[in-house]
């Protein structure tokens, strides 16, 4: 049995790397390569995967929204991906890359009796990206 909750946080960012000249950044991430950044209202889905309990329940969805708030959201809402983010430290804070760093924060501290199955993001109404674990 799978549950998925949502959850919704808000973030900026500017994607660029370093090991490309000005002009090569430009070209490969275009306007996400704007010098001061834009932001995104995200959305995440977070799937847990497990028997049902004598509680009649996979998780407790209490626990599992602590957890998210503690680990994801409070490191994440309102916040700069290129600089406020140690997870995300020496990385282009693309959403492929912002959802391994999501799964590392959910896994460090892991409790619930059920599997962490899925981190899915919505960075837009055209992207989302699903990171099986
Ligand atoms: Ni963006």
């Amino acid at each position: 049995m799978t549950l998925t909750r949502r959850y919704r946080f808000a973030a900026s960012h500017r994607l660029n790397t370093d090991a490309l000249s000005a002009e090569e950044n430009a070209r490969l991430y275009g306007k996400c390569n704007n010098p001061f950044g834009h932001g995104h209202d995200y959305i995440l889905d977070v799937t847990v995967d497990g028997a049902v309990d004598f509680s009649g329940q996979v998780a407790n969805r209490q626990a599992l929204d602590e957890l998210v708030q503690a680990q994801v959201l409070s490191r994440l809402d309102h916040r700069n991906l290129n600089c406020d983010v140690p997870e995300l430290e020496s990385q282009v804070p693309t959403t492929e890359n912002l959802g391994r760093a999501i799964e590392r924060m959910l896994t460090a501290r892991w409790t619930l009796p059920a599997r962490l199955a899925r981190v899915r993001i919505c960075e837009t109404a055209r992207n989302s990206f699903e990171l099986e674990t």
